[in-house]
Order: structure tokens, then sequence, then C-alpha cells
């Protein structure tokens, strides 16, 4: 639910790579999607409501201290992987082939390979653990990255890096030049023209001064792949509220603005669900923002990065077309070279890609007439 019109993405996505998987070549990449914004504007909480699951470390002063490269994986559901287990090995791919673990959802890490962590909590605590070992435990930084797969019947194959805070005056064990090192850390991220920058804005500071803006535009003039997040609308002062910022009246942003409210850190405290957030922001958008309530909120975030995402694959997608024809003359000049009266398997995969690209326009066509993202985010395209 939390994730919106990604689950529509998904059962599209899994037929496009299976598809792709039977001819041999990858799949098309999609757009990573990367946080920028200042120490805790609310990056960590943005990501973790996309995710939908509580794992990330977050909190008040410098908590993310090294870059967190998150690969979703999309895998079938449990129930699935295992009667596949017991039934013919033949049916593996990529979709199944964890067969080994019995939960529906789980994490591993890259440092430490062979370690299945099937609880969240415990992924949030080696993260922690590992920022530790490598960063110390007095504020310092690494660029470094902790590589960290979780894999789910309910995400997308899709890669999200959460990044520490840009930081102006060095605390504890960080050196001087701490807002360079940083902000070149955050520009070799975004700096990939494969790259979706979700720049998070604070609602209660001034949007003028946003250095998330500020670094995004270094490397994304045009605005062609900033999207504006503008967090914390609950706590702004009383008698202000963030109406014109979200309208795109003080600073336009093409891809558009999305005002969120995550949980507090009185909410973290007290361990709200992600659940009863999302509930809560809904009634908070319909007190404070009944005009924009359809347009606003970690859901509709979630909705917009989806339809971003399917421009994306629609514009690769005659350059697919391309690859798979091909790849098809290719096979069928190798089957012709062994001089045999020729099966038609190329006939075959035609049809599968043509059934594939004709419902998969279908789809995206459907999908994309749900989501009437209207003015904010209309005919917007990200270029890559
Ligand atoms: P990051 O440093 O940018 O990753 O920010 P975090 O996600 O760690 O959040 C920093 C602090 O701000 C935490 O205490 C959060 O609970 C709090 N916070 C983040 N977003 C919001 C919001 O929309 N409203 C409120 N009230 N607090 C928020
Ligand atoms: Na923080
Ligand atoms: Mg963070």
């Amino acid at each position: 639910e939390t994730t919106g019109k990604m689950e529509t993405l998904i059962p599209t996505i899994n037929r496009l790579q299976e598809v792709f998987q039977t001819v041999g070549t990858e799949i098309i990449q999609l757009p990573q999607i990367v946080v920028v914004g200042t120490q805790s504007s609310g990056k960590s909480s943005v990501l973790e409501s996309l995710v939908g699951r509580d794992f990330l470390p977050r909190g008040s002063g410098i908590v993310t201290r090294r870059p967190l490269v998150l690969q979703l994986v999309n895998v079938a559901p449990q129930q699935e992987r295992l009667k596949n287990e017991h039934g013919n090995g033949l049916k593996q791919n990529i979709q199944n082939s964890y067969t080994g673990v019995k939960a529906e959802e789980w994490g591993t890490f890259l440092h430490c390979k062979n370690q299945i962590f099937t609880d969240f909590l415990e992924i949030r605590k080696e993260i922690e653990a590992e920022t530790e070992r490598t960063s110390g435990d007095n504020k310092g930084i690494t660029c470094e990255p902790i590589y960290l797969k979780i894999f789910s019947p309910k995400v997308l194959n899709l890669t999200l890096v959460d990044l520490p805070g840009i930081i102006k005056v060095p605390v504890g064990d960080q050196p001087e030049n701490i807002e360079a090192q940083v902000q070149e850390m955050i520009l070799s991220f975004i700096s990939n023209p494969n790259s979706l920058i979700l720049a998070v804005s604070p609602a209660n500071s001034d949007l003028a001064t946003s250095d998330a803006l500020k670094l995004a535009r270094e490397v994304d003039p045009d605005g062609r792949r900033t999207l504006l997040v503008v967090s914390k609308l609950d706590l702004m002062d009383a008698g202000t509220d963030a109406l014109e910022v979200l309208l795109g009246r003080v600073i336009p942003v093409r891809l558009g603005i999305i005002g969120v409210v995550n949980r507090s850190q009185h909410d973290i405290n007290t361990q709200k669900s992600l659940e009863d957030s999302i509930k809560d922001e809904h009634v908070f958008l319909q007190r404070h923002y009944p005009s924009l309530v359809s347009r606003a909120g970690s859901r509709y975030l979630a909705k917009t990065l989806s339809k971003l995402l399917m421009h994306h694959i629609r514009d690769c997608l005659p350059e697919l077309k391309t690859r798979v024809t091909v790849l098809i003359s290719q096979y069928q000049a190798r089957l012709n070279s062994y001089g045999q009266p020729v099966e038609d398997h190329s006939a075959t995969l035609l049809q599968i890609v043509t059934k594939f690209a004709t419902d998969y326009c279908n789809t995206i066509e459907g999908t994309a007439r749900h989501i009437q993202t209207s003015e904010l985010c209309g005919g917007a395209r990200i270029c890559y």
C-alpha cells in the first residue's frame, strides 16, 4: 500500500526482465535515486517511507555517516519460492533463485557475505556497527559506501542511495575541510546522469538558501532529474505555511515539489509505525493543505517516482526493440550456419517481445491515466 503505484510497476518490470533473460541481454537500467540535503532535513526518513520498512538509522544530529547504497531486489513470494524448491529445479531464474531463504523479505550486506538478515532491526544495527567500524564513534564521516541489498516481493529492482547531510561546521572528529569533502561525495553520486535527485529541504527553513537545491543545480542545471521534497511541514512557525513553496511560486522545480510529514524524533522514540505515520500525515495534509491533499505526502511521492521511472522505461523502449531485433537476426544467422532446417525459435521470440511491447505500453498508459499528477509533474521527462 505505502508504495502506491510501485505495485503496478512490479509485475510489468518482472515480465520485462523475464523476456530479456530469455534473449540473454540485460534489462533497462533504472535510474538510481539519491537523497540530498542538509543534516537532519529528513533524508533517511524519506527513503524509509519509500521502501516501506523501518531499517535506516535516523535521528537528530549526525546519524548517516557513510553513503548507503541500497539495492532493492524483487523476488518471488516465499510460497512460490518454496514450491519451486520442491518442484523441478529447472524453473530457477533471477526471481526465485533464493530458494534457501525461508522469509518473505530479507537483507544482505556486501561486507558480511553469507549472512542473511531477516530481522530489519538487525539490519539497522549492522548499518550502525559498520558505520562505527570505519568512521569511529565521534561523528567522523567516510566516503566509502555500505552496500545493502533488500530482497522482497514488494519492491522494484531499484537502487536508492542515502547520503550524509551537507555540513557547514566540523564537529567531533571531523576534519577542517569536512564541508568540501562531503560536498564532493554528494556530487560524485548525483553527477551520474542516470541518477534521480531527491533534494530534501525542511519547510521550517528558507528554501532560497536550500543547499540541496544548490548542489542539485550544479549537476542538473535544467532540473530534468531533480525532484524537491519539502519535509517537516508540521514544524513550521504558527501562522506560516508552505503553500506558496509547494505551488512552485517561490522556486519552480520542473519535476515537482512534494511536501511530506515524516515521523518526528518523539515518534521514533515511541516506535510509531510507518503505517500510522502515513495515516497521520494524510490527516495533517487534509487539515492544513486541503487544496493540495492529492499532490502531497509520502504516498504521492512514491507515485510520482513510479511515474518518472515509467517515463524513463518508455523512453528506453525503442532502443530495447532495436536491441532485440539485432539479437534475433544474429540468432537466425547462427541457426542458418548450422545448415540444418531452421526451427523457428526466432518467430516465437519475436512474438514474445511484440506481445510484451503491446501489453507493456498498455500498462504504462493505463497507469499514467490513473496517476493524474496534473500540472506539478505533467509532461515531465527525465533526460538520460
Ligand atoms: P537526515 O539526517 O536528513 O537523514 O534526517 P533524518 O531522517 O535522520 O531525520 C532527522 C530528524 O528529523 C529525526 O529526528 C526525525 O524524526 C526528524 N524528522 C524528519 N522529518 C520530519 C518531519 O517531517 N517532521 C518532523 N516533526 N520531524 C521530522
Ligand atoms: Na540526522
Ligand atoms: Mg540520514
